[in-house]
């Protein structure tokens, strides 16, 4: 089982302290135990789960869930699941950074610990972060700490609840033999790169939008293809999520193909990489003009892309999508 969170395809450096402090008695050796359960970074950098981020859905991997609810003897910690938001640390909700604060334990992918602010990672006991790929065993160290008596918070860019952990959080938990309220689980929302991208654009998505992922290692590309039909030919805005990776060369090319044929060649989309992050850039382009942007930095795993509905314009360098008041009232 893989999941559609956080792929990517750079390489971090595992910096941050990897120890492991699981807890679960499971009979084990620990030191083994600590490798392959709790899943921390190897020495190389790469993650000790070998979940490939790139496989497509179906293919199985050998991440697997490990200790059961009965492993653990302690009276169970708490479990959050946080959203950063998209990257700088003003861009971070009062209530995550609260969370954050009070978190004994911050689990997440190293990008993302290290967006951390200072005074949250200082404030925590143990920082546990894995490079890349491995959500599942990221996801399962999270819980297996909280089932262990400690405050667990599990971060992830934006929102928990888009292309992100908050689901699988609960679904780890139900095999575990464990229940969300065992752990008080709850999800702290945070602003969702559709949000803060159409932001730096102006105002594209006040009507209608469609969120979709070009990640095909969940959602097989035909499936992938028919929403993008379904979105592009209905009228909505679509926000296109995990656009471009070395590997997804051709979803990329697919979709702009789709896109052309159900919008005029002149829609404007909008082009955001690392929305309140150093390397932010932000353009907007004509949908003519997409497809050769998928061999350029500007479209990589860390842009979102907002293609304009059939009544998109760009005024003084916003795009703007009418809501529809025009129609009602004179101004
Ligand atoms: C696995 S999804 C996670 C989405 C996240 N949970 C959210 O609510 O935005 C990762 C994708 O989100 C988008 N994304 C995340 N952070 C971004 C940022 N700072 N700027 C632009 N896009 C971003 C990119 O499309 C990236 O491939």
């Amino acid at each position: 089982m893989t999941t559609d969170d956080d792929t990517t395809d750079t390489t971090a450096d595992g910096s941050t302290d990897t120890e492991s402090s699981c807890g679960a008695s499971t009979g084990t050796d620990e030191a083994e135990e600590r490798t392959s359960k709790c899943g921390a970074s190897d020495s190389d950098g790469s993650s000790s789960s070998s979940s490939g981020c790139e496989s497509t859905k179906g293919e199985a991997t050998d991440e697997k869930i490990s200790a059961t609810v009965d492993d653990f003897q302690s009276d169970p910690g708490r479990l959050v699941a946080v959203g950063l938001g998209p990257g700088q640390p003003e861009g971070m909700t009062g209530r995550a950074r609260s969370t954050l604060m009070d978190a004994e334990h911050i689990v997440g992918y190293t990008t993302y610990v290290e967006l951390l602010p200072d005074e949250v990672t200082e404030a925590a006991d143990e920082l546990y972060d894995t490079p890349m790929c491995g959500e599942v065993s990221r996801t399962e160290e999270a819980i297996d700490r909280a089932l262990a008596g400690k405050d667990v918070a599990i971060i992830g860019s934006g929102d928990p609840n888009v292309y992100a952990l908050a689901g699988l959080a609960l679904e780890i938990l139900e095999s575990k033999g464990a229940t969300a309220s065992m752990v008080d689980f709850e999800v702290v929302p945070g602003v969702p790169a559709a949000q803060s991208c159409g932001a730096r654009l102006g105002a594209p998505l006040v009507n209608d939008t469609v969120s979709i992922s070009l990640s095909d290692h969940l959602t097989d590309m035909p499936t992938i293809e028919s929403r993008l039909h379904a979105a592009a030919k209905e009228g909505f805005t679509i926000t296109i999520y995990n656009p471009w990776s070395r590997k997804r060369r051709e979803n990329y090319a697919k979709c702009c193909e789709i896109l052309e044929e159900h919008r005029a060649p002149d829609t404007p989309v909008g082009v955001v990489h690392g929305a309140g992050r150093d390397d932010e850039r932000v353009e907007v382009v004509e949908l003519r003009e997409l497809a050769d942007l998928g061999e350029t930095d500007l479209v990589d795993m860390t842009t979102t892309l907002v293609v304009g509905n059939e009544e998109t314009y760009v005024w003084d360098d916003r795009m703007v999508t009418p809501r529809g008041y025009e129609s009602k009232y004179d101004y």
